[in-house]
């Protein structure tokens, strides 16, 4: 594994990179609501996204069409917005947006809830969230890469639910992924990596309500809960700092994990 900590000019447009990020998601908020296609809302996020200087990194990424994954209920990832497909009162949904700005990559996703959901997919929502902020917390110059699955694994072992194995976080710059591969689950794969400031990484668990075991669909890219229950994901992009860990994707609007003031 070869991780290459960015150096000041580069985390300046990791900055830039993540910032257009989380103001793409910010941005959509208000219209995820019941009757709108997914497809609608890629279509509206990506002309922000442009509009703001931002190149949708996901298009043409190994054929992949769209400039944004949507992934509702049981898809854990990689969900393509379709015109087919139409939000319902009661669903949860995960956005996941990568913008490229001056060459970098910032990369990030939340969960939304479509008017009222149930108690069950609203705790697991906030578990996930809870989940990746653990596992972000970890991060400074000289901590371990493995002790980021270990906390996540702390905080949703205690609810059963299952931590995908099969998608994991990863190193991100002037390449969308990179070294290092970022487990959240327990493990020591990597537990003599030390991680130093300067390296930039993504935290996004998939947390799943039941079986961690997934499945991928026909289409080459929709990866759905083996047992179809609900999965949820959280996203950010952040810095290794000596201090501990800079967000690159903090939401401007201050949003941080579902229900969001700016949703109707
Ligand atoms: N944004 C995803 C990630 O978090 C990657 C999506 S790749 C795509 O790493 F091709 F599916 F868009
Ligand atoms: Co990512
Ligand atoms: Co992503």
């Amino acid at each position: 594994m070869k991780i290459t900590p960015k150096n000041p000019v580069e985390i300046e447009k990791m900055r830039k990179a993540g910032h257009v990020a989380a103001l793409t998601l910010d941005y959509i908020t208000p219209f995820v609501k019941a009757g709108v296609s997914t497809l609608e809302l890629n279509d509206k996020l990506e002309a922000f996204m442009r509009k703001n200087g931002g190149i949708p990194a996901t298009i043409g990424y190994r054929g992949y069409p769209k400039a944004s994954c949507i992934s509702v209920n049981q898809v854990v990832c990689h969900g393509i917005p379709s015109a087919e497909e139409v939000l319902a009162e009661g669903d949860i949904l995960n956005i996941d947006v990568t913008a490229i700005v001056e060459g970098f990559h910032g990369d990030t996703s939340r969960m939304f809830g479509v008017g009222q959901v149930s108690p069950a997919a609203q705790t697991l929502m906030q578990v996930t969230y809870n989940a990746m902020m653990a596992g972000i917390a970890t991060l400074k110059s000289g901590s371990f890469l493995h002790e980021i699955g270990t906390a996540i694994e702390s905080v949703v072992a205690p609810h059963g639910y299952g931590i995908v194995r099969e998608y994991c976080g990863h190193g991100l710059g002037r390449k969308f992924h990179e070294d290092p591969q970022v487990l959240h689950y327990a493990n020591t794969d990597f537990s003599s990596t030390r991680l130093r400031a300067g390296t930039t990484l993504t935290v996004e668990p998939m947390i799943n309500m039941g079986t961690w075991r997934t499945h991928l669909e026909s289409d080459g890219w929709r990866v759905v809960t083996a047992d179809n229950k609900l999965s949820a994901q959280y996203e950010h992009t952040v810095l290794v700092t000596e201090q501990g860990a800079e967000l690159l994707t903090a939401s401007p609007a201050g949003y941080t994990c579902w229900p969001y003031t700016g949703q109707r």
